[in-house]
């Protein structure tokens, strides 16, 4: 029996070493030690990481790589990069959208990022940005599952045809319903938003992903309507709720009513550490809040919890690279996450729960899953995200689609080793 791609010797993000992966007709034929059949092309991991591909589910595609059109950010405020993105908007070609996300799938796939869940601004009466989206889901088909999310920007009611753009996007073949209660003009009107945003995706069974409560205002609680709205008509597992900043600096005691709601509602909480890091606490003098939502007490109330990249070179973040392992790095030293098992919780965080919350489908190592993954230069998921290790190998339906040569460094140092290999510096443990 022959392959079409046989893997050996990798280490398992759960803590398996020598395991071999075989693969045939785009899906994962066998996940075991000492496999032995023939393949048509093998790759020897040499006891490094293979895990599933990362997963990005909270993703602004049409603002990415514009970064300085048509200004920058003085402030760096959220406010200002809302601002900004208005200006943009006016002149904005679907040709320049395709443009720049194709080449942000480019450095997507070149670090592993298979699957992004973008949020698409529709308060825009041309739709240039779903019209964009919508072509570049399909060029990109082939190797990134791409979710379009219908996003009220400038808020469903403070907006004059939000709604009527968000049905027309929705209508077009955009997969998911957006919000973002907390820039309506009154709490009501937030909650309002919700309860309607929730309405048009249960007659048409669609999934919500709302930015939520993304502000410092302890009393921003639209997760509390969100989790209401989600039990009312049925949607558990099929919403998520994006930022949930307020939290960080909510009161602890409707804190601690607020999680098991959360919870009984399976919704999907997506913090986005880069973002909510510089965004956040921007009001404050000293000390400044970190606004980071809270990752450690949502765990421990069985919320599925997922880290988004959110931004990369726009109107709200000049920085980033689409490199998941720079944002687990830094949801875990905001979160303070420092354990061992916290930190291969957050390798979870950019992987397998981004694709629960997508409900993507074949996504994982097991047999029978598509034949999507990575070859990391790391053992294990800790030192990947410690070393944001490069990705050798990117493998997508048992093909290889993208390879970068492993970092060593050449050392001219009289009595010292020749080279260094960042990877392999401390022992791995359990
Ligand atoms: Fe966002």
């Amino acid at each position: 029996m022959s392959f079409d791609l046989l893997v050996r010797n990798a280490n398992l993000p759960d803590g398996r070493t020598g395991i071999d992966i075989a693969c045939r007709n785009g899906v994962i034929a066998a996940v075991e030690p000492g496999i032995t059949a023939e393949a048509k092309e093998i790759i020897d991991a040499g006891g490094l990481l293979v895990s599933p591909p990362f997963v990005d589910s909270h993703f602004h595609m049409d603002a990415t790589l514009s970064l300085g059109l048509p200004r920058m950010n003085r402030s760096g405020t959220l406010l200002e990069g809302i601002a900004l993105w208005g200006e943009l908007k006016e002149i904005l070609t679907v040709e320049a959208v395709v443009e720049r996300a194709l080449k942000y799938c480019d450095l997507a796939v070149s670090q592993g990022l298979l699957a992004i869940r973008t949020h698409v601004d529709v308060c825009d009466d041309r739709l240039t940005g779903i019209k964009g989206l919508l072509e570049v889901r399909d060029k990109v088909r082939d190797y990134i599952d791409l979710q379009l999310v219908a996003f009220p920007q400038d808020g469903l009611f403070r907006s004059p045809n939000a709604e009527k753009n968000l049905l027309t996007a929705l209508d077009m073949g955009v997969d998911i319903v957006g919000g973002i209660p907390h820039f309506e003009r009154t709490m009501q009107d937030g909650a309002r938003s919700v309860a309607r945003l929730c309405e048009i995706a249960a007659e048409r069974g669609l999934m919500v992903d709302m930015h939520c409560d993304e502000t410092d205002d302890p009393m921003s609680r639209h997760i509390e309507t969100l989790a209401f709205e989600t039990q009312r008509l049925g949607l558990q597992g099929r919403v998520a709720g994006s930022h949930l900043t307020s939290m960080h600096s909510m009161d602890n005691y409707y804190v601690s009513k607020l999680l098991p709601l959360i919870a009984e509602a399976e919704i999907h909480a997506i913090a986005n550490p880069l973002i909510n890091i510089t965004l956040q606490g921007r009001h404050d003098s000293y000390p400044k809040r970190r606004g980071q939502t809270r990752v450690p007490e949502l765990r421990s109330h069985g919320v599925n919890v997922a880290f988004g990249h959110d931004c990369v070179m726009d109107p709200w973040y000049s920085m980033g690279s689409g490199d998941m392992l720079e944002v687990a790095s830094m949801g875990l030293h905001v979160a303070q996450m420092t354990s061992r098992d916290d930190i291969r919780y957050c390798f979870e965080c950019v992987t397998n729960h981004p694709a629960r919350a997508m409900r993507l489908e074949g996504y994982g190592l097991q047999t029978g899953c598509k034949a999507d993954f990575m070859l990391l230069q790391a053992r294990d998921t800790i030192e990947a995200i410690r070393l944001k290790a490069t990705r050798l190998k990117v493998v997508k339906g048992g093909k290889v689609i993208a390879s970068t040569p492993a970092r060593t460094t050449r050392l001219e140092l009289p009595g010292r080793p020749a080279t260094v290999d960042p990877a392999g510096y401390a022992p791995v443990e359990s």
